[in-house]
């Protein structure tokens, strides 16, 4: 929490920037369309308070999370050699070359999808879920009284064997299409329905579709141009050295 006052700081003034620069933007983005070009500028202090957080909301949301989800996507890969290769074969046998590689054209490589969805079960970015108050409802024949916060942890969720078969090892295999030559009957019954990474309702991750647009674009064109190894010698163990605090802390030394 200690730079958060910096961060605010930071985030007021790229918000005074951006507002200046209405119009004249040379890539279009988000604050397209919270403040557009025919808007009149925000003036209120309540208002621009409002815009202040979610510019900073877009900010951390927006870069922490995929940040996380390439770096656990390679260290997987790199611990599992054989995924890594067929993924590589699916990617190089897809694009005939670096420029063809489209987000639009990755979505539609079945492994790619797999290996990522994977790799978010492994190491959910949110690790212990938001917490909502209930306004006094059933679920699932339960009365939760009104004021009572829930909050489910899909860190726990997913490494859970009620929920998914060898819970703790990178299996994409679990997520392909019955149809697919990779297809594994051992992970039949896994519980894939009810594992939401991007959470679920009215507050769930608003940038879902963004998030894997930009995760597919990168690993593929990643895997495209470069044959990953693992550097000698390092002995990484993710399970025993990174740190999660609402925000992980990354392992500084690895050997
Ligand atoms: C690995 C990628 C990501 C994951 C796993 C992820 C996951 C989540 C989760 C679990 C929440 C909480 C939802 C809730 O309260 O129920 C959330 C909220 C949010 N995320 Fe993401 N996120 C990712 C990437 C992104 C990106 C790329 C952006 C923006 C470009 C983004 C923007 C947001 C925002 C604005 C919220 C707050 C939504 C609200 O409270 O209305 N996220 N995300």
């Amino acid at each position: 929490m200690r730079p958060h006052s910096h961060i605010r700081d930071h985030s007021r003034q790229q918000l005074e920037q951006r507002i200046r620069r209405k119009g004249a933007v040379e890539h279009l983005n988000f604050f397209e369309q919270l403040i557009p070009e025919d808007r009149e500028p925000p003036k209120d202090p309540k208002e621009m308070r409002h815009f202040e957080q979610v510019a900073g909301q877009l900010l951390v949301a927006g870069y922490e999370p995929p940040a996380m989800w390439f770096y656990f996507t390679i260290y997987h890969l790199l611990k599992e050699p054989l995924v890594l290769e067929t993924l590589a074969k699916e990617i190089r046998g897809a694009f005939e070359s670096y420029s063809h590689i489209t987000p639009g054209a990755a979505a539609s490589l079945p492994y790619l999808t797999a290996c990522l969805k994977e790799s978010l079960r492994v190491m959910p970015n949110v690790l212990i879920g938001m917490p909502v108050v209930s306004p006094g409802a059933m679920v699932d024949g339960t009365f939760i009284p009104k004021g009572v916060i829930c909050q489910s942890s899909p860190f726990a969720l997913a490494r859970s064997p009620r929920n998914f078969c060898e819970p703790l090892r990178f299996r994409p295999e679990r997520w392909l299409p019955e149809e697919h030559p990779l297809y594994d009957t051992r992970f039949a019954n896994d519980d894939r329905k009810g594992f939401h990474p991007f959470s679920q309702g009215p507050r769930m991750c608003a940038g879902k579709e963004v998030a894997w647009w930009q995760s597919r674009l990168f690993i593929a064109k990643v895997l495209w141009t470069f044959d990953l190894e693992m550097v000698s010698g390092q002995r990484i163990n993710m399970d025993r050295d990174l740190r999660g605090w609402g925000m992980y802390e990354k392992p500084e030394d690895y050997t």
